[in-house]
């Protein structure tokens, strides 16, 4: 099997196919696969974020003129899935517009804690999660799992199933940047797993540790697939009331004192 990077996901170690990018003065992007490949199964690993839905679109197409057979595309992070509804009506929706071009292309595509559940009946890729990896690394205790919000409440009882414990929900609401959470609930002295898919701003994990604490829990814990750590999130983490962050490195990031980083090669390859 042949394996095709985007720069998305150079970081991942994993033996690829050497791609020429340039980009002309205009800014338009020029794309080479400089190796031949023809006739030969081949992989594509690329990360869907803001800025490189044209790499990933002309990375398809290079291979495909090169006479590849593209036999899936593997996906740890998509981004546009949290916008899966109209909120608010004139919005886009953002979450079909990225799932039907990845439809159209007719390749078999594998995706990665994709964030909206909703959609997951309406696209049929292959779902998979990096969760049950991330917890392996978190110490065997008595944990109340937590869902930081109930749009993750399906994500969150899976790994509750799984550890055979209890699970709880916050109610989160966001206005603007600033996140309000409320709990009802008894964690009174319990150890704490917040499960979630991504941590942008970190502003959900830091509230939730905040009100979680604040009803007595005990040592809080978190897993989530995918750490964007956007802005000043990755330094408010490390300064929360969180004891321990398990995170892919389906975005290249490091590890840090709280915050731990779990190869996914071995979950995608
Ligand atoms: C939201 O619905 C997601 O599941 C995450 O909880 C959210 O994206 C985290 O964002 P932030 O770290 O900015 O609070």
């Amino acid at each position: 099997m042949k394996y095709i990077l985007t720069q998305s996901t150079q970081h991942l170690k994993i033996p690829s196919i050497k791609v020429t990018r340039k980009l002309f003065p205009d800014q338009e992007l020029y794309l080479k696969i400089q190796n031949s490949i023809k006739n030969q199964p081949s992989t594509l690993i690329s990360n869907i974020l803001p800025q490189n839905i044209l790499e990933f679109l002309f990375t398809v197409n290079a291979v495909r003129h090169m006479g590849a057979n593209i036999k899936q595309i593997i996906i740890p992070y998509l981004a546009y899935a949290r916008q899966d509804k109209i909120f608010s009506h004139g919005e886009a929706l953002s979450a079909e517009v990225i799932l039907s071009l990845l439809e159209n292309l007719k390749i078999p595509i594998t995706i990665y804690d994709m964030h909206s559940e909703m959609l997951k009946a309406k696209y049929s890729f292959d779902y998979q999660s990096l969760l049950p990896a991330l917890l392996k690394q978190i110490p065997k205790n008595n944990f109340i799992v937590i869902s930081p919000d109930k749009g993750g409440i399906e994500r969150a009882k899976k790994i509750a199933k799984l550890l055979k414990a209890q699970f709880k929900v916050i109610s989160k609401q966001r206005i603007g940047n600033a996140v309000f959470m409320q709990f009802k609930g008894n964690v009174e002295g319990k150890h704490i797993l917040i499960v979630d898919d991504i941590i942008s701003t970190g502003e959900t994990l830091v509230q939730a540790a905040k009100v979680l604490k604040s009803h007595g829990a005990r040592d809080i814990y978190c897993i989530a697939s995918h750490g964007l750590f956007v802005k000043n999130a990755r330094q408010k983490l490390e300064r929360s009331q969180i004891k321990k962050i398990v995170v892919s490195n389906s975005l290249p990031i490091k590890s840090s004192k709280k915050i731990q980083v779990i190869p996914i090669e071995p979950s995608i390859k």
